[in-house]
């Protein structure tokens, strides 16, 4: 049992005591995070949000008082009344914020006792991530976890504030929604009231907040949680935050601007780095030939060339049958490293492209004469080597890393293996950013799987209109009004403009493959919703966990969640997904098989 709090007013957090504050009497309150007993001094550090604060007890002050202090032990929750007091020249400590200070106690509460705690409560302490989460209220106690949180509450001030200032309101929009196909899989709800009826947790509240367009609310926001039942990695959670946003009566170069400022504005006020704006920016199909991907990391080089033509002809099946077919050879020049691989490691980026479906690399280095050493060397003239060493801008200590293959597997294999040569070889300078815009998607992407068309952003997004003439001719050509931004290899958000016509957006259905009972079953309160006057819009949607976990220049996004789920999407402190009783399932109609 704790004694109570009764009669004591905190006066400060803990660093908030300073020099200012010498000779006052003071009253702190948190957590001990060590003692030392000196036999007639004991020193507490104690603990709270803002840091530690060293107490003093004094046999002299005997009351009680010192025996009560000689019962501490770390992780009591105290309080502390005392007077602040100058510590001598030769105990100050310059690495704690309050380390020119000590408070000499007068009266001591114990307001709660602790067991031993089964994690340390220190920064960077490096216990095994499965038992922080089971003890996630302990894990949050450490510092560095504390200033993560910190960062996500600043950062959605800011946010807040750059948008209100811009005249967008902040609007909530349901979490019981319906289900909508697209997409990935809904959380589901059960309707107790609806026997076999079920309400969808949303993905996102993309129809929401096209409604609320059409309602005329003409620049909406909202920090809203979405969820998604997907498989987890390190930077995707089934429950996901978004910074929602849509504008009427814009284009694609309106919704650009306006989020470049609040990019600028989030990045000077909370980490004070200036983002030069205009942001690069790139098309889909630029990104692809140059990145292999969709979300580039420009903070290096390393970039793919495609020499596709050079062997076209040449004696290399692996080389020539794929491009007969369509795909493609291309290549990277990882500078320096044909010097700085050997055997082993070279073989360990061939092992490293076969898990993204590169059946084989081939590899060649350059030698101090300007020889191309490989062992495809030999199915080519000697014309054909120069030009790969060429269009490669290869010099002598290079390894050119060649893939041939359908165009996706080319792209994701080399994609892929430019990160990796950039992690070996420390090509990424920390604490940088570089982000950039990625526009003019496709629209739409063929899903084998399926066999049929999926709209590769959603089916909301509006077609360029240079393509609309190919929706049906050549619908796999038609690029879209879509934007991503992308930060450091990541997709931070994506956008578009949407469909604002009813007859096109009802075609675009089509070409998703509903009929029009499917349609309108499904999207009709929004087709309906269309015929009443609908402006032109469109918006886009941050990952703000993500935007938080870049900003902090890490790469987990469960550190910049409060209570987040692991790999299985389970939460390991609560147990939740967990079983219900039986009577509960019975009203909702429900039966386990
Ligand atoms: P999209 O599906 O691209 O767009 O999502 C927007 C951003 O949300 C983040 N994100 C996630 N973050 C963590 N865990 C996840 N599982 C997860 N899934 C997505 C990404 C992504 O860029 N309604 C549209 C936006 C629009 O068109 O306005 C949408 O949801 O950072
Ligand atoms: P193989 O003919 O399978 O013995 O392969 C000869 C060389 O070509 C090896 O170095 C393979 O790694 C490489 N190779 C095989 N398949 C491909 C491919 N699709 N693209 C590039 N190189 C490949």
């Amino acid at each position: 049992m704790g004694e109570s709090i009764i009669g004591l007013k905190r006066t400060h957090r803990c660093c908030e005591i300073s020099l200012d504050e010498l000779g006052q009497e003071v009253i702190v309150m948190g957590w001990i995070q060590k003692t030392r007993n000196l036999g007639g001094l004991i020193f507490v550090d104690l603990r709270d949000i803002t840091g530690i604060l060293q107490i003093v007890f004094r046999t002299e002050n005997e009351n009680g008082l010192f025996h009560k202090a000689a019962e501490l032990r770390n992780e009591f929750v105290i309080a502390v009344k005392g007077v602040v007091e100058k510590r001598s020249p030769e105990a100050i400590n310059s690495r704690m914020i309050t380390g020119s200070v000590e408070i000499i106690a007068s009266e001591l509460r114990i307001l709660s006792s602790a067991e031993t705690p089964p994690i340390y409560i220190e920064e960077n302490s490096d216990v095994n991530e499965a038992v922080r989460l089971k003890y996630r209220y302990l894990d949050l106690r450490r510092p560095d976890m504390q200033k993560n949180l910190i960062l996500r509450h600043k950062t959605a001030q800011v946010v807040r504030k750059y948008l209100d200032e811009n005249k967008f309101l902040e609007i909530e929009t349901p979490m019981l929604t319906k289900s909508t196909p697209e997409g990935a899989r809904d959380y589901l709800v059960p309707s107790r009231v609806h026997p076999g009826k079920y309400f969808a947790l949303p993905q996102s509240p993309q129809l929401f907040k096209q409604l609320l367009m059409v309602s005329g609310f003409d620049r909406y926001f909202q920090i809203v949680r979405c969820f998604r039942d997907e498989d987890l990695r390190a930077d995707r959670q089934p429950e996901f935050t978004q910074i929602d946003i849509e504008m009427s009566f814009v284009n694609v170069e309106d919704v650009i601007e306006i989020n470049e400022g609040l990019l600028k504005r989030v990045f000077k006020e909370v980490l004070n780095i200036e983002i030069n704006t205009p942001l690069p920016r790139m098309t889909y199909k630029e990104a692809m030939e140059k990145y292999g991907v969709d979300k580039p990391d420009i903070r290096f080089g390393l970039e793919l060339k495609d020499i596709s033509d050079i062997v076209a002809d040449c004696d290399f099946k692996v080389f020539s049958e794929p491009v007969r077919n369509g795909g493609s050879v291309r290549a990277i020049n990882a500078t320096g490293c044909g010097e700085k691989f050997g055997r082993r490691e070279i073989d360990g980026l061939v092992e490293y492209v076969k898990t993204y479906g590169a059946k084989g690399m081939a590899w060649g280095t350059v030698s101090e004469q300007n020889e191309f050493k490989s062992s495809v060397a030999k199915f080519m003239t000697q014309e054909q080597t120069e030009k790969i060493l060429n269009t490669m801008g290869a010099k002598a200590g290079d390894l050119i890393c060649m893939i041939a293959d359908k165009n996706e597997v080319v792209f994701d294999a080399l994609g892929h293996l430019r990160i990796e040569i950039a992690k070996k070889m420390d090509l990424v300078e920390k604490g940088s950013f570089s982000p950039l815009w990625v526009t003019e998607f496709p629209l739409l992407e063929y899903s084998e799987e399926e066999g049929r068309w999926v709209a590769k952003h959603h089916p909301f997004t509006s077609p360029m209109d240079e393509d609309l003439e190919m929706l049906e001719t050549d619908p796999g050509s038609v690029r879209a009004k879509a934007y991503d931004i992308i930060l450091n290899g990541t997709e931070l958000g994506g956008g578009s403009i949407r469909i604002h016509d009813q007859e096109l957006q009802s075609k675009m259905f089509k070409l998703l493959g509903f009929t029009k009972e499917q349609a309108w079953r499904r999207f009709g309160f929004l087709l309906e919703a269309f015929r009443y006057g609908t402006p032109p819009h469109g918006g886009i949607a941050y990952g703000f966990d993500r935007m938080i976990m870049l900003m902090a220049g890490k790469d987990s996004i469960r550190d910049f969640i409060a209570f987040p789920k692991v790999q299985n999407s389970s939460d390991l402190m609560s147990g939740a997904p967990d079983e219900v009783d039986e009577g509960q399932l019975e009203e909702l109609h429900i039966k386990n098989i």
